[in-house]
C-alpha cells in the first residue's frame, strides 16, 4: 500500500558535511527515502559522524551554558542531589532484589554514574555502562577512572542479568517513527533530498502503521510511535532474570500524548541550549529528541512479563527518595539548582520514573506517596 516517492538523485551536496553525505547516500541505496527513524539514528549515532558519537572534550553536548560548548542540560548535570535521591532508591532496590551490580543505559558524560557510585559505596561491586555512541563513551571513561575496574562497558546484555538498571533521558534519544494524518489517510513520514538544492525535506508515503490509539478530530496531525524504546524494554525483559529498573525521561501517558491539540508531535532538536522543531536542518550539529509515550513502554514490559512497580512524577519519586533532607544546610546556589529538579514549571512535572521489575513485585519508596500507575 505504498506509493511511490519520486527518486531524486543525491545532488553533489554542495557544502554538506561527510555526515549529510552519508545519510544521503543511506537514502540513495534505499531508494530516495528513509523513514524518519533511520533518519534520526544516523543523524545521532553514524559512527564517527553523529551528533553523540563525535562528542569529545570540547564537545561535551551536556552541560549548563551554552559558552561551555554544551547544547542542553540533563538532571543530574545541573545538580547532584539528583544522583543522590536516585541512589538512595537504588540502594532500596539493590538491597531488596538481593543484587550488587548496577547497569546503566546512555550513560551520557558519566556523571550519575560518578554520583551513584558515591553515594552507594560499597552496596554495588559492579558497575556497568551500555553506551552506543564512541565519543560519548571516552567521556565516560575520563568521568570514572577514579573508580577503576569497579566500572565496565557492555557491547552487548549481559546473559541473565541480576542488577539494578538505571537509565536518564535515555528513551527519548532513541530513534522515533512519524505518522502524518493528512486529509484523514495515514502516511509514514521520512526523508527525501531535494533534487534542486539537495537538502533534506520531509517525503511521505502511504502505510499501514497507527498510532496505539485514536486520535479525537478530522484535523492533519503528525505524532510519533516508538517501536526502538518498545524494544528495547523487550529485550531488557528477555535478558533480566533479577532486580528492578528506573527509567526517567519526559513524556506522558498515551491519554496526553496523543491529543489532538499535540498535532505537531513532540520531536524537537537542542543547540546551544535553544530548541527548535526542524531536525532536517543543521544534521549532526544537534540534539533530536522526541517525549516518551510511557503507557506503551509499560504495556510492552507487562506483556513481556515484567511488572510496573511505579510511575509518578520526578518532583514526587525524589521527593519520596529523600531529595530535601540536609538540601538546608547546602549553600543557597546548590539549593536553587537542587529545587530546579522538582519545581513543577522546570523538570517537576514534565519529566517521570517508571520503575519496572522481574520476579515478585514490591513498592519502591519512590512511588509511596502519588504513584501514579493508573493514569498509564
Ligand atoms: C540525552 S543523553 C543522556 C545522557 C545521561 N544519561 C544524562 O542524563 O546526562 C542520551 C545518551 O544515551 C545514549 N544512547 C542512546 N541510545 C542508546 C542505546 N540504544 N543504548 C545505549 N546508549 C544509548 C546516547 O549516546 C547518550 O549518551
Amino acid at each position: 500500500m505504498k506509493s511511490a516517492p519520486s527518486v531524486p538523485t543525491p545532488s553533489s551536496e554542495r557544502g554538506s558535511t561527510p555526515l549529510q553525505q552519508h545519510i544521503a547516500k543511506a537514502m540513495a541505496e534505499a531508494g530516495g527515502w528513509l523513514p524518519f527513524d533511520q533518519f534520526m539514528h544516523l543523524a545521532l549515532y553514524a559512527p564517527g559522524m553523529g551528533y553523540y558519537s563525535r562528542a569529545h572534550a570540547q564537545s561535551r553536548r551536556i552541560g549548563h551554558m551554552p559558552s561551555g560548548g554544551s547544547d542542553f542540560v540533563t538532571a543530574p548535570e545541573l545538580s547532584p542531589w539528583f544522583g543522590q535521591a536516585l541512589a538512595r532508591s537504588v540502594a532500596q532496590a539493590l538491597k531488596v532484589t538481593g543484587t550488587r551490580r548496577v547497569i546503566e543505559f546512555g550513560a551520557g558524560q558519566g556523571t550519575l554514574a560518578a554520583q551513584l557510585l558515591t553515594h552507594l559505596g560499597d552496596a554495588v561491586d559492579h558497575y556497568d555502562i551500555v553506551e552506543v555512541s564512541a565519543g560519548m563513551r571516552s567521556l565516560q571513561r575520563e568521568a570514572l577512572l577514579a573508580w577503576g575496574p569497579k566500572v565496565n562497558w557492555l557491547d552487548a546484555w549481559p546473559q541473565a542479568a541480576r542488577a539494578v538498571v538505571v537509565a536518564n533521558e535515555l528513551l527519548d534519544a532513541m530513534p522515533v517513527k512519524l505518522l502524518q494524518r493528512r486529509a484523514g489517510v495515514w502516511h509514514e513520514r521520512g526523508v527525501t533530498l531535494d533534487p534542486l538544492s539537495g537538502a533534506f525535506v520531509w517525503a511521505e508515503r502511504l502505510t499501514d502503521l497507527r498510532p496505539p490509539c485514536e486520535i479525537a478530530g478530522d484535523h492533519d496531525h503528525v505524532c510519533e510511535i516508538h517501536p526502538q524504546a518498545q524494544a528495547f524494554v523487550r529485550s531488557l525483559a528477555e535478558h533480566w532474570q533479577q532486580g528492578a529498573a528506573f527509567f526517567i525521561d519526559y513524556g506522558f501517558p498515551e491519554a496526553e500524548y496523543y491529543l489532538p491539540q499535540r498535532h505537531m508531535g513532540t520531536v524537537m532538536c537542542h543547540q546551544a541550549h535553544r530548541s527548535d522543531p526542524d531536525p532536517l536542518q543543521a544534521v549532526g550539529e544537534k540534539d533530536i529528541t522526541a517525549h516518551v509515550n510511557f503507557s506503551g513502554l509499560a504495556l510492552s514490559a507487562q506483556e513481556a512479563g515484567l511488572h510496573v512497580l511505579g510511575y509518578t512524577s520526578q518532583a514526587h519519586f525524589l521527593l519520596n527518595s529523600g531529595l530535601l533532607e540536609g538540601l538546608d544546610a547546602a549553600p543557597l546556589a546548590e539549593q536553587v539548582m537542587a529545587m530546579k529538579l522538582v519545581n513543577e514549571h522546570e523538570m517537576g512535572e514534565l519529566f517521570k520514573v517508571l520503575a519496572l521489575g522481574v520476579g515478585q513485585a514490591w513498592l519502591p519508596m519512590g512511588f509511596e506517596r502519588n504513584d501514579r500507575s493508573h493514569r498509564l
